[in-house]
């Protein structure tokens, strides 16, 4: 992906915010245990902040365990869907390569499905700026789960479609792409889980990827009713189940 190519990806969501918010995953309460375990500490409590928190999916689940979380968000189109949804939850307009953070305040740092916006040179250093000694920095993806065959195939028809991968991060996401530097040593867990909704809520899902956002509507419609076609016929009663495998990397500071 080129730089200018990437920027607009990254704020591609900001003009299709209520489709985010109506269609996307959330994630399971099983993730939230995982970030616990691998942390060592319970969120209830924690001064956490949710960075790339888009219209608050994320948010609202550390919210709802009892964090005190503060959310940041680069996009105005996503902070204000955000400020409709959790009104009661404060949200900062910044990034992840310059947070609006004091030093050492935070006891986790968490990125769900925003830290590939980043640049990790800069990220890296300010998320190790801003946790305490012994916070945690937790970075986390829904990716398609790769053993279910319609998810496959689909995968297949995008990639032909655009020339390019599916849309999102893959499951291979390591240590080393997220800090090429090795400064951080995160853990990796995964989490599975699935969700049925009716197709038409699946095709607004993945036509909220930025994959999709950036190649304009004309071309993003055809594509989505060529797949509505593909997908009734394949589940005739209108419903499919997304299968996800959450892909976990958590990191202490030292
Ligand atoms: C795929 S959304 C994830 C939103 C939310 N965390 C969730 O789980 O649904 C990615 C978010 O990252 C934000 N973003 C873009 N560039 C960023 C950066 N450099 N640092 C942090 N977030 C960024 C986008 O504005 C967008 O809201």
């Amino acid at each position: 992906m080129t730089v200018s190519s990437h920027a607009a990806r990254a704020h591609s969501f900001n003009a299709a915010a209520a489709q985010y918010a109506a269609n996307r995953p959330s994630y399971p309460s099983a993730l939230l245990d995982a970030i616990e375990e691998s942390a060592g500490r319970p969120l209830a409590g924690a001064r956490v902040a949710d960075v790339g928190a888009g219209t608050g999916i994320s948010t609202a689940l550390l919210h709802a365990r009892g964090a005190d979380v503060v959310a940041v968000e680069p996009g105005e189109g996503m902070a204000a869907q955000f400020r409709r949804a959790l009104p009661g939850v404060p949200v900062v307009r910044g990034d992840g390569n310059r947070l609006p953070l004091a030093d050492a305040s935070l006891d986790f740092l968490t990125y769900a499905q925003s830290w590939h916006w980043t640049d990790p040179a800069r990220a890296v250093p300010e998320a190790l700026r801003v946790l305490r000694p012994g916070g945690a920095l937790a970075l986390w993806w829904n990716t398609d789960a790769p053993d279910v065959p319609w998810l496959a195939e689909q995968g297949r028809r995008i990639a032909r479609y655009f020339g390019q991968d599916a849309p999102g991060p893959d499951r291979n996401v390591n240590a080393r792409g997220v800090d090429p530097s090795g400064r951080l040593d995160p853990v990796r867990r995964v989490v599975r889980w699935s969700r049925r909704i009716p197709v038409d809520t699946h095709l607004a899902n993945i036509g909220s990827h930025s994959i999709f956002l950036v190649q304009g509507e004309e071309a993003t419609a055809a594509f989505l009713a060529e797949e509505r076609e593909h997908l009734t016929r394949a589940f005739p009663d209108g419903f499919v189940e997304e299968v996800y495998d959450v892909i976990l990397l958590l990191a202490t500071a030292a």
